[in-house]
């Protein structure tokens, strides 16, 4: 399989897709309050998502059970959301969603502090987003996947955090995940070419403590190994021969 380039039609797709996944972000965002369960985050973005006619991309993705995924201090990423668990003040939460418009996706990410949280993990929040904005200035066509990972890395470690390695951002498009694979981390080769059209999904995934990771019970939740708090921010992009465009927001709305 190759890269795919998409045509004017498909990103127009891909824009709306983004756009109502912005949306669900915002109204996701209005409702992290101390004592709502993660549950009810997923049935609300959820409820959101389908009230635009879409489908969540993640919803029986490869026996996923949700349609949001909701990560909480330690857990880094695919934490599957609980009647039983209650979002608490000092808590920060990750929030990842993706969006099927018209058969295409766009897939998103966001951290957010719940009531007063710690200096290290506000700090930690805001890094974490930087570090995508770090890799959007190299991502145009010319440059290669590695100079994303290089940018992304090189902020985190600057800023006196980690970067996760057993995890990567990814093509995106008719598919969730599509090639290539876009860590947030230098690699050895420098993979392969953006070209103008590609449509990519960066989302660093940012550690206070070390960078190694493990898998829960559940098959799905990700969390650090030592047991310190994780931040996650992806956008979906588009790259052009000059400035990306970012496809996963709304006018108007906070990135
Ligand atoms: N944004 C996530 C990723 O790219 C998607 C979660 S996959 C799911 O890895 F299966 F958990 F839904
Ligand atoms: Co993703």
């Amino acid at each position: 399989m190759s890269i795919s380039i998409k045509n004017p039609e498909e990103i127009e797709l891909m824009k709306e897709a983004g756009r109502i996944l912005a949306i669900t972000h915002e109204e996701l965002k209005k409702a992290i309050k101390p004592g709502i369960t993660t549950y009810d985050i997923d049935k609300l973005g959820e409820e959101v998502i389908r009230s635009y006619g879409c489908t969540p991309s993640f919803l029986n993705y490869c026996g996923y059970p949700a349609s949001i995924c909701v990560s909480i201090n330690e857990e880094v990423v695919h934490g599957i959301p609980s009647r039983t668990r209650h979002i608490k003040e000092g808590d920060i939460v990750s929030l990842d969603a993706g969006v099927i418009y018209k058969g295409y996706h766009s897939d998103s990410a966001r951290t957010y502090g719940v009531g007063e949280i710690s200096p290290v993990c506000t700090d930690l929040i805001k890094v974490t987003k930087q570090s995508f904005f770090e890799a959007l200035k190299v991502a145009r066509a010319g440059n290669h996947i590695k100079d994303i990972g290089v940018a992304v890395e090189r902020y985190v470690l600057q800023h006196g955090f980690d970067v996760v390695v057993d995890l990567v951002g990814h093509g995106v498009g008719k598919n969730l995940h599509e090639e290539p694979d876009v860590p947030n981390f230098a690699t050895r080769r420098r993979g392969p070419k953006l070209k103008a059209g590609m449509t990519i999904a960066i989302e660093p995934m940012v550690t206070v403590g070390d960078y190694h990771v493990n898998w829960l019970d559940d098959g799905w939740t990700v969390v650090t190994a030592d047991g310190l708090a994780a931040a996650h921010y992806e956008n979906t992009i588009l790259i052009t021969e000059s400035e990306p465009v970012i496809l996963s927001r709304a006018e108007g709305l906070e990135l």
